[in-house]
């Protein structure tokens, strides 16, 4: 007992220190409402904190799992060892920073919801980011996993980022051009801590409008109102979208407990209340058989997972 005592007491100095919660359940920070608990979690309110967190966890070599908005995530029932970093406290005024004849450059937090920056821009009459309109999730997030539509994603109007190295410790800011974008990944190994956004001057009334417009579509379409991690396949790169392919398998309203694929949008697999991640990934595993079977195609899982 004793030496178990010794040997926890620069994790609960640790703990104590960075003011961490210990064991705590991580469905409270995720869209979908699931995970089991993290060992210790820690939601840094600035840039320094966060280092000095990093830093101190590297020393005592706990492993370190980072997230934003827990928007497009699906945690373990088993939940999370180690320390899990949630960044959605890291902001800072938007701000605008540089402005020309055609553009407006703003510096946002990590942290900051990208609905907030939709409506900055509304309010600046500021054109570029109208897809964005009802994607939940904060601006970190969002670049990580390159958050689009259609109609445009976040890789087109990221100017830079502001980078905390997990190496060296020191914070690197990171031009467009060097940033690996792809379909809904940006290949990165730092942490994003803020972001320069760069829109184009564009008429107020116009603007509104197809906000309004990309913002009622997705309400019409989307179980918004659900428990849910957002659409949960990638699309496949030709072809039918990964939700029509769901649907036409006949496979809305298909359930594994409280897991369900929404009979609104066969790309969302929705949590009724009290679905498992085991539920879902059985879920998961039952539609990309079917839709297999049925079409020769492999969907691949758009949602982070991440756990034990
Ligand atoms: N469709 C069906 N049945 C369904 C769902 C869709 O037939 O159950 C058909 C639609 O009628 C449409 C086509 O499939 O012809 C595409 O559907 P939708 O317009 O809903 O777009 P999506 O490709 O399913 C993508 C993004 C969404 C984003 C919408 C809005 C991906 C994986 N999905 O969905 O993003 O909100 O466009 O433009 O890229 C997300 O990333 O989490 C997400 C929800």
């Amino acid at each position: 007992d004793g030496m178990i005592k010794e040997a926890i007491k620069p994790y609960s100095i640790f703990a104590q220190e960075f003011d961490l919660l210990l064991d705590e359940p991580m469905g409270k920070y995720t869209s979908f409402k699931i995970g089991g608990t993290a060992d210790l979690l820690a939601l840094p309110k600035d840039k320094i904190q966060l280092k000095n967190l990093i830093k101190k966890a590297r020393e005592l070599d706990i492993p370190v799992t980072f997230f934003g908005g827990g928007t497009n995530l699906l945690i373990s029932d088993r939940g999370i060892r180690g320390l899990v970093v949630i960044t959605k406290q890291l902001k800072s005024k938007i701000e605008l920073i540089e402005t020309d004849s055609e553009t407006d450059t703003i510096i946002a937090g990590a942290g900051e919801r990208l609905s907030k920056i939709c409506r900055f821009a509304a309010n600046n009459s500021l054109t570029g980011i109208e897809f964005a309109a009802g994607i939940p999730g904060t601006v970190g997030g969002a670049i990580i996993m390159n958050a689009g539509t259609k109609s445009g994603e976040m890789s087109t109007i990221i100017k830079s980022i502001e980078v905390l190295n997990q190496d060296t410790f020191e914070m690197e800011t990171i031009g467009k051009k060097l940033l690996n974008f792809s379909y809904r990944h940006l290949n990165l190994s730092g942490i994003i801590v803020s972001a320069e956004i760069t829109l184009k001057k564009g008429n107020q009334e116009q603007i509104e409008q197809i906000f309004k417009h990309n913002l009622n579509k997705k309400n019409a379409s989307q179980p918004v109102s659900f428990a849910s991690a957002g659409c949960f396949f990638k699309n496949p790169a030709v072809g039918k979208s990964a939700g029509e392919l769901i649907d036409k398998a006949g496979l809305k309203g298909m359930s594994v407990n409280d897991a369900a694929v929404s009979e609104k949008h066969g790309n969302f697999i929705v949590n009724r209340g009290n679905a498992t991640c085991q539920d879902i990934l059985l879920l998961k595993q039952q539609i990309q058989k079917i839709v297999f079977e049925k079409f020769n195609i492999k969907l691949e899982t758009e949602v982070r997972i991440e756990g034990e």
